[in-house]
């Protein structure tokens, strides 16, 4: 086993998970377009700092799409696309919180 400390301050794992039936999951309720975006803002404005990753089934499925961010340790819960903005200032802030 090898450790190794992070490179990045904050690090943003948007469920992506799909699942062949329902719209029960982070997928059918929009996820790709959202990760995409976030994670072309986060490498064009925070390479080094913030990384965004798509991640499979958090454990929220029910009230996806479902954000978990770290080192915060909070979630962010029913989200949908056109929160796009908003979340991208919260991560900002959140950002700048751990830089302060
Ligand atoms: S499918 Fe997204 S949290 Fe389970």
């Amino acid at each position: 086993m090898k450790k190794e400390k992070m490179k990045t301050e904050m690090e943003v794992f948007i469920c992506n998970h799909s699942r062949d039936s329902g719209d029960d999951n982070c997928a059918a309720k929009g996820a790709k377009e959202l990760t995409d975006k976030l994670k072309k803002w986060a490498k064009e404005e925070h390479k080094g700092e913030m990384k965004v990753f798509r991640s499979g089934c958090l454990g929220k499925c029910s009230e996806g799409i479902a954000i978990a961010c770290y080192p915060q340790k909070k979630f962010l819960l029913e989200v949908v696309p056109e929160d796009y903005k908003e979340i991208r200032e919260g991560l900002e802030e959140a950002l700048k919180d751990i830089k302060d």
